[in-house]
């Protein structure tokens, strides 16, 4: 029963849920119009303490889309933050006036603290480095819909496995699948968090390797996933830009890649996909972007308990 819960990682839901959550995002997908009226009554709040794009308006789109209203701020400083209020307080009085609020903050663990205060349910629409739930199921979707399953894949991922929240996000949810096996790509200086490769990796005995080289794991993987390095979490500009482009995929390393390879990335990039890759039929990011407005659709509906 999803009705009332909170969305703060990826982890909250079952695999059952979650199989709720996709197969009605699938079904939105295929017939949008049938759902243009099921949150008439509801609103949304928006509070996004960090920049969006994506996560933002595909929230929004996806509010307005189900016949619903959307209230919200996209620039903390234009809210009562600025002048010092607390995220409890914030979310207490935005709860009076909406039915379902999306948090983003750059602090870890701010939308758990909110939803511990908040009368309504509240969803991690990204925290700091730590996780993104609802990329995670945008992912979660796209894989499903494009290669069929969500076990015995072989998933790549590449860049800044540090700070990528989605990646972190990702490799949990997928650890829950049968036979996923990791290829952890990343300079040393980003390499994936000690905690999860011990609480998630090494614990439940999932295979994964490390590896610096993209091109020469390339042609065993099922999925690469790219990830931009995360600027805005460096506390050092020299390193940012010694590590900025030490990956960028292009069509000579995708001729390496299998046929039925695919290309993910939540988005932005910045260098780390050319553009000339975007017109190679295995480039499904903006795909995998489409599918986050369907499947926050189906997050919200569950949630209100409006389906
Ligand atoms: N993927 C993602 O979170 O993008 P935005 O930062 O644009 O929301």
């Amino acid at each position: 029963m999803l009705k009332g819960k909170s969305l703060i990682d990826p982890m909250d839901f079952t695999l059952n849920e979650i199989k709720e959550i996709l197969d009605l995002a699938n079904i939105i997908e295929k017939n949008p119009k049938k759902f243009t009226n099921l949150c008439a009554d509801k609103i949304l709040a928006t509070l996004f303490y960090e920049p969006s794009t994506r996560t933002r308006f595909s929230f929004e789109s996806a509010m307005l889309r189900l016949g619903g209203k959307v209230i919200g701020f996209s620039e903390p400083n234009s809210s009562s933050a600025k002048k010092g209020e607390s995220i409890a307080d914030t979310v207490r009085v935005v709860s009076c006036y909406s039915d379902i609020i999306a948090m983003r903050h750059p602090k870890e663990g701010a939308p758990m603290v909110a939803a511990g205060y908040s009368e309504v349910p509240v969803i991690n629409a990204g925290d700091g480095g730590h996780n993104h739930p609802t990329q995670t199921l945008t992912d979660l979707l796209t894989i499903r819909s494009i290669k069929g399953d969500l076990s015995n894949l072989t998933i790549g991922f590449c860049g800044d496995l540090k700070f990528g929240r989605t990646v972190h996000s990702l490799i949990k949810a997928l650890s829950r699948y049968t036979n996923n096996k990791f290829i952890l790509i990343s300079p040393k200086e980003l390499m994936l968090p000690q905690y999860i490769k011990s609480e998630i990796l090494e614990k439940n005995h999932i295979q994964f390797i490390e590896v610096e080289n993209v091109e020469e794991i390339i042609k065993k993987l099922d999925i690469l996933y790219m990830t931009r390095v995360q600027k805005e979490r460096f506390f050092n500009e020299e390193d940012y830009i010694r590590l900025k482009d030490t990956y960028i995929l292009n069509e000579e390393k995708m001729s390496k890649a299998p046929k039925g390879m695919i290309v993910l990335h939540p988005l932005p990039r910045v260098k780390e996909i050319s553009y000339e890759v975007d017109k190679d039929y295995r480039a499904c990011y903006f795909k995998q972007a489409k599918y986050g407005m369907y499947v926050r659709m189906a997050l919200m509906a569950k949630l209100l308990g409006v389906i």
